[in-house]
């Protein structure tokens, strides 16, 4: 019997909408089995649909994916090019047919397309283009930076005439203008920081991170990461009834 599927996934009353995840530890998990580096991707590309599916089981309508940032060009070229295959691949054999069989689903892509290739930036248009903004939308941060992301949404309101700008006119112009902020960002591969992922996005956000490597997240760990979430008291900056 699937382990995963033996574990029984939390009810969050709906408190759970939106999640970004920083999917770390790829190539640790490979080293640590004497694997090349690819091997690592691999086998992380493997386990995003079933984690996407049971995070919808959970409510959870938006989750961003954090693929490939805007430093992951500095990574040796046949790694990149390693990743932007594995990414193609996914596209073309998982997503495509999953948003043709499953009316829920739909993909969005955060990031400057432009330097994607030719063939990796028209399949993600061809995604995007099947189905906009469904129950469930799933963001794919390709070529994204945080950073980057408000420079481009500030530059975007500029050129709309403003000469002053506020938070709506930053907000309006995110990639991620489609999408709630992450209610939960989780890390795996232990390292605490943020990596320039949904800089703008992450102000309210709860953090977890987990040291389990991204290719073994399994359901335990999402149970985990769900409870720590529902045990939080979010206050906004606010206070809360019972903090008065
Ligand atoms: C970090 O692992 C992971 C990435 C560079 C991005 C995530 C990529 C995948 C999950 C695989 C392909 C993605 C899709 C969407 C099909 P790392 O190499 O930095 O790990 P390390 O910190 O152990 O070296």
């Amino acid at each position: 019997m699937d382990k995963n599927k033996s574990i029984e996934l939390p009810n969050t009353d709906g408190r759970l909408n939106s999640i970004g995840i920083i999917m770390d530890g790829n190539g640790r998990w490979a080293k640590k089995r004497h694997l090349p580096r690819s091997a690592g991707h691999v086998a992380g590309a493997k386990i995003i649909q079933r984690v996407l599916e049971d995070l919808r089981e959970m409510g959870v309508h938006h989750v961003t994916l954090y693929a490939f940032s805007t430093e992951n060009w500095r990574r040796p070229a046949d790694e990149v090019e390693g990743l932007m295959d594995l990414i193609y691949k996914y596209l073309d054999e998982v997503v495509i047919p999953k948003i043709e069989s499953d009316k829920d689903f739909s993909m969005r892509f955060l990031g400057d397309k432009s330097a994607l290739s030719e063939k990796l930036r028209s399949k993600c248009i061809e995604v995007e283009n099947m189905a906009k903004d469904r129950a469930f939308i799933c963001n794919l941060a390709l070529n994204y930076g945080g950073r980057d992301e408000i420079v481009t949404a500030v530059n975007s309101a500029l050129a709309e005439g403003k000469t002053s700008i506020t938070c709506e006119d930053i907000q309006r112009h995110l990639y991620t203008s489609a999408s709630p902020d992450p209610d939960l960002i989780i890390r795996t591969g232990g390292e605490y920081r943020l990596s320039n992922f949904m800089l703008w996005q992450s102000a309210y956000s709860e953090l977890y991170i987990t040291d389990t490597l991204w290719p073994d997240f399994g359901r335990e760990d999402i149970v985990k990461a769900t409870e720590a979430f529902l045990s939080r008291r979010r206050r906004f900056g606010g206070l809360n009834e019972e903090d008065k």
